[in-house]
């Protein structure tokens, strides 16, 4: 970001960005910071085999204005577990997650996500081997369960075996994962929210950080939630509304906010844009992160037409952001 950005803000679990494929990457994330400083974000989901035998470097590219950054890891293989654990502190992440949320099919033959909460031991392994591995913050984003697997005590046996490795955080998916017959998205919808569940670990484990996530839209939402838990983790509103968290800091943290609006959240990402064009990197990429900044704005149709019907035409650059912002009227 600019020369004289802030230092980054202390670890906090208070309020997150969920991680998502193909949604939470780089660019994203770098508009996210422009907006809040003390929101944790998290990668996309990386897999270990991914990080391993493919191109490391590219998946754990972020930028240093990033911080507090959490990388997050699907595998279960410990061995696997520990190395990515490792390169995440090496490649100074702030946090190294392990996804027990995902329900994609592609993962579940991997023994990746969701499927791997029928298998409180192989987590806890992996849990203890990242722990082994590295001092930084080894956490777990789940769900309250899966198909056949789905009751209280089943849920709390993976929690207690999970943390009895040394894991202290759970950022619980409020539904369950339905493994057979629901799609990845499907997933997201269908299975009943129960909050209460997320509320009753917290009761039952008040040592343990549980941060609550699903399906949460409102700061009015959230500050209810954080009467129960220790933190709230937003997704798919963040992504649509990124405007949202140009309020948390002041909302969360009693600070003043880092942006006055959304013009000159966007100008402040355009020498990142450039420098990424001159890598390589095409306009669309980063553009269709930017799409949702003026959501239920006047002009904000015009703004996001204007980068849908440009952005993709070849030699497109910044002057397609710069007209796009021209058709919304600065407040
Ligand atoms: C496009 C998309 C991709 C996602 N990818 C991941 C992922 O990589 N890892 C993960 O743990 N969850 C993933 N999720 C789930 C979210 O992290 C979150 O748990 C879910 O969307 C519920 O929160 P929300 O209702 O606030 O969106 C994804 C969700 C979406 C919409």
């Amino acid at each position: 970001m600019q020369e004289n950005s802030p230092a980054p803000a202390a670890l906090s679990r208070k309020f997150s960005v969920a991680p998502m494929m193909d949604w939470t990457t780089p660019h994203f994330r770098y508009l996210a910071r422009i907006l809040s400083r003390h929101t944790l974000l998290y990668t996309e989901m990386v897999t270990t085999g991914a990080l391993i035998h493919g191109d490391t470097q590219r998946f754990l590219r972020y930028h240093e204005s990033e911080h507090p950054l959490a990388l997050q890891l699907g595998g279960s293989d410990p061995a696997e577990l520990a190395h990515c654990a490792k390169l995440a502190e090496q490649f100074g992440f702030d946090e190294v997650n392990l996804n027990v949320g995902c329900p994609s099919d592609r993962v579940q033959n991997n023994m990746i996500g969701a499927c791997l909460m029928a298998y409180p031991d192989k987590v806890a392994e992996g849990v203890a081997a990242m722990k082994a591995a590295t001092d930084l913050p080894v956490t777990a984003k789940h769900r309250i369960g899966i198909d056949g697997r789905e009751s209280w005590d089943e849920l709390c046996e993976f929690i207690e075996k999970v943390a009895a490795a040394g894991c202290e955080t759970f950022i619980v998916h409020a539904r369950i994962a339905v493994l057979e017959g629901l799609s990845p998205k499907e997933n997201r919808d269908i299975p009943p929210l129960k909050y209460e569940w997320v509320y009753r670990l917290k009761e039952k484990y008040p040592h343990l950080e549980i941060i609550i996530n699903g399906g949460i839209k409102t700061f009015d939402e959230c500050h209810q939630h954080l009467q129960h838990t220790d933190g709230v983790m937003l997704g798919r509103e963040a992504y649509h509304n990124p405007w949202l968290l140009a309020s948390v800091d002041t909302e969360f943290f009693g600070e003043p906010p880092t942006v006055a609006s959304r013009h000159e959240a966007l100008r402040a990402m355009l020498p990142f844009i450039q420098q990424e064009l001159e890598r390589g990197v095409y306009l669309t990429h980063m553009s269709r992160h930017v799409m949702g900044l003026f959501h239920g704005m006047p002009g904000g149709r015009q703004f996001r037409r204007h980068i849908s019907e440009n952005a993709h035409k070849p030699g497109s650059g910044l002057e397609v952001i710069e007209d796009a912002l021209a058709k919304v009227r600065e407040s």
